[in-house]
């Protein structure tokens, strides 16, 4: 069979790392607690961190995720009649290869759809998944999926996919919000496979986002990158500490770095100038862990009906298949 190129179809417009991230700052760095969107970590160099994430030993939820799919994607796949597959966040959309493959045994996928904001790692995904799936329709969207739900792919069958426990990095009032849209964008019988990371032990949960090759302190301390080299920032990475902390009453992942010395930031290009005293926190993103009665109840007033939830053996992990009502 010959190979369908892949479509890239770009919604964030070219000004939208001076544009959109000024705003971020400008409302994020003037509030109290400082709060950065986690979005602005997957420059190049944070989503090749992320990828090294992954692989770490202490980082169980992509494996966990993995041995649910392995497990279950068939049966996923038969539960459901979705033609076209719409995934959130894709980055390499390599875990999303199970999803493929068993999809195409069923012989039911007519389109995959990826959509992210990191556009070096879509548009290499998109050629490699054209050509390892030669009869697929890859049309892959570089966009935001906090703004351009109401603009993805319509026509066949949609499911779409958010893996990797991505909903986690929402704050719980922007999840419901965001559950909310998704919902409102899928037409009654249209599916949603919603990957969560699941409450557990303290220790696991910090030794996962604080692990000993430093790679997550890297990953967060790359925002600081991120502020220097799009808006002329002049944050000095190394005046903070990484300060990674459980919060067992959010029960959420808390990833912050705290000035160590008092530190006067320029940042230019948001026309803005810090002071922060020592201890100043920047909070540069949560990381929640659900419950299964939460994911249920939070779909639910979402407008899903959840058919199908697949864990691992460990029960680190879930998978949710539910179905818009
Ligand atoms: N789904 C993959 C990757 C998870 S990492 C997995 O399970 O391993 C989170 C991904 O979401 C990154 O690729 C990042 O670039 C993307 N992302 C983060 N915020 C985004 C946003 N607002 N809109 C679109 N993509 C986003
Ligand atoms: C993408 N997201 C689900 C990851 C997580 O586990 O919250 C991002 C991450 N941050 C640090 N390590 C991994």
């Amino acid at each position: 069979m010959s190979r369908v190129e892949p479509v890239v179809s770009v919604l964030l417009d070219p000004t939208h790392a001076a544009t959109s991230l000024v705003e971020d700052v400008r409302r994020g760095l003037r509030a109290h607690p400082l709060r950065l969107p986690p979005k602005w970590l997957y420059d190049d160099e944070g989503s090749r961190l992320f990828d090294e994430i992954t692989r770490l030993p202490e980082y169980y939820p992509t494996r966990a995720e993995r041995a649910i799919l392995e497990e279950y994607a068939d049966e996923i796949v038969a539960a459901c009649d979705a033609t076209t597959l719409v995934e959130l966040g894709s980055g390499t959309s390599e875990k999303t290869l199970l999803l493929l493959d068993a999809f195409t045994r069923a012989e039911q996928l007519r389109r995959f759809v990826p959509v992210d904001v990191s556009e070096g790692t879509l548009r290499a995904a998109a050629v490699s998944l054209s050509e390892r799936y030669p009869g697929l329709a890859v049309e892959a969207v570089v966009g935001d999926f906090t703004l351009h739900l109401g603009r993805l792919p319509r026509g066949d069958r949609r499911m779409i996919a958010f893996l990797g426990s991505t909903i986690g990095n929402f704050y719980v009032e922007e999840r419901g919000a965001f559950l909310g849209v998704l919902g409102d964008s899928l037409e009654p019988g249209e599916w949603l496979l919603l990957g969560t990371d699941l409450v557990k032990e303290a220790d696991r949960l910090v030794a996962a986002y604080d692990d000993a090759a430093g790679v997550t302190e890297a990953f967060v301390r790359n925002m600081l990158r991120v502020l220097n080299r799009e808006l002329g920032a002049d944050f000095d990475p190394d005046g903070f500490s990484y300060a990674p902390m459980w919060d067992g009453r959010m029960e959420r992942m808390d990833l912050r770095l705290r000035a160590e010395m008092p530190q006067q930031v320029r940042i230019p290009g948001a026309g803005l100038d810090l002071d922060l005293p020592v201890g100043e926190e920047l909070h540069i993103e949560i990381s929640t862990k659900f419950r299964l009665e939460g994911i249920a109840a939070e779909l639910d007033a979402a407008g899903f009906d959840v058919v199908r939830t697949c864990t691992d053996p460990d029960g680190d992990f879930a998978v949710t298949l539910a179905r818009r009502r």
